[in-house]
C-alpha cells in the first residue's frame, strides 16, 4: 500500500512543456474512442498505416477449399508474417494457436454456401463470444444489390451497433456474387454504404478502371480481397495499383496461401503494402525467397 507521508516531493511538472495530444491518422477514425483507435492500430500498423490481412476464412462457404483443407499444416506457419487474421471462430479456437497474439479479424456473419444460393447471411457470431475470443474486428458480408441486401444489410447495422458499445471495429465486406458486377460504380456504391452505415472499415475488391474513386468515395480504410489465384506477378501488380490508388491494406488469401511458396509470397506482397515496393521489384524478391523461406 502507498504511503500518506514521508514521500519523496513531486516536483517535475514540466511547466514549459504544454501537454500534447496526439493526432490518430488512420482514415475516417480521428474522433473514435481510444478502444476503438487502439483495435485498428493492431490491425494497421501504425507506421505505414497499412496491413496485410490473411483471409483464411472461405471453409465457411466453401469447404475445405484448395490450400485449406489442413489448416493446421498450411496456414500456421504463416501466421506469424501477417499483420491480422481473418478466420472464422471454428478454427480459431480448434487449429491456431493463441500464443500468436495477432490481432483476429473474426468472420461474424454465416448463412448459405456454395451448393445452394450465396449470400442469405445472419449474424453467427454474437458480440459475447467475439469478446471471448478477443476479436480485434469483427468482419460482416454485405450484399448491397443483392437478393439478400436488407437483411445483409441489418446484420452489419447490429453488429456496428454492439461493436461501438464496446468499442470493437466492425469490417463491412462487399459480397460476390454472380449478379453483382465488380466496376467501380458497384464497389463505390456498396463500399460506401458500409461506411455510411458505420462500419470502420470496408473490404472489397480491386477493379481495374477507377478505382481511386471507390477509395476516394469512401470515408474509412478500405482493403481489398484477392479473388481467385493469379500469378504471383499478377497478384503483385494488382496489390500495387490497389495501394497506390488509395487501399490501405489487403484481406488476402488464395493469392497468398495457394502460391507456389506462400510465406515467400506473404513477405513479397508485405513489401508493396507497407515499402511501396514496385512489383517487379517484389516479385524478384519472391523468386529470390521461394523454395528458401520455410
Ligand atoms: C471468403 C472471404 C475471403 O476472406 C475473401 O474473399 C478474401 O480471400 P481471397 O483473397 O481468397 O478472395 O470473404 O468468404
Amino acid at each position: 500500500m502507498a504511503d500518506a507521508t514521508g514521500n519523496v516531493d513531486a516536483k517535475d511538472y514540466g511547466f514549459d512543456t504544454p501537454q500534447k495530444n496526439s493526432a490518430y491518422e488512420l482514415k475516417g477514425a480521428g474522433h473514435y474512442d481510444w478502444g476503438m483507435k487502439d483495435r485498428l492500430s493492431r490491425v494497421f500498423d501504425p507506421k505505414s498505416g497499412k496491413t496485410v490481412m490473411l483471409a483464411f476464412d472461405h471453409g465457411y462457404i466453401m469447404g475445405p477449399t484448395s490450400g485449406l483443407e489442413r489448416i493446421d499444416l498450411t496456414i500456421v506457419p504463416l501466421l506469424e508474417h501477417a499483420d491480422c487474421l481473418m478466420c472464422t471462430r471454428g478454427i480459431l479456437r480448434t487449429v491456431v494457436p493463441p500464443t500468436f497474439n495477432k490481432p483476429i479479424s473474426l468472420r461474424c456473419s454465416a448463412g448459405t454456401t456454395i451448393l445452394t444460393e450465396l449470400n442469405e447471411e445472419c449474424i453467427g457470431v454474437e458480440i459475447e463470444d467475439a469478446i471471448r475470443l478477443n476479436a480485434t474486428m469483427m468482419a460482416v458480408m454485405v450484399s448491397v444489390g443483392g437478393k439478400y441486401e436488407a437483411v445483409t444489410i441489418k446484420n452489419l447495422c447490429k453488429m456496428i451497433e454492439t461493436g461501438n458499445r464496446y468499442g470493437i471495429p466492425t469490417l463491412g465486406v462487399t459480397a460476390v456474387g454472380k449478379e453483382l458486377v465488380r466496376d467501380a460504380r458497384y464497389l463505390g456504391l456498396a463500399s460506401r454504404v458500409c461506411a455510411e452505415n458505420g462500419a470502420q472499415v470496408v473490404k472489397t475488391y480491386f477493379c481495374e478502371e477507377g478505382f481511386e474513386k471507390v477509395t476516394a468515395a469512401c470515408p474509412v480504410p478500405i482493403v481489398i480481397a484477392g479473388g481467385k489465384k493469379l500469378p504471383e506477378l499478377d497478384a503483385l501488380k494488382m496489390a500495387y495499383k490497389a495501394i497506390d490508388q488509395g487501399a490501405m491494406g489487403v484481406d488476402m488469401g488464395r493469392n497468398i496461401f495457394q502460391a507456389d511458396d506462400p510465406i515467400a509470397m506473404i513477405k513479397a506482397v508485405k513489401s508493396v503494402v507497407h515499402d511501396n515496393a514496385k512489383p517487379d521489384d517484389a516479385f524478384q524478391m519472391y523468386s529470390d525467397l521461394k523454395g528458401r523461406t520455410f
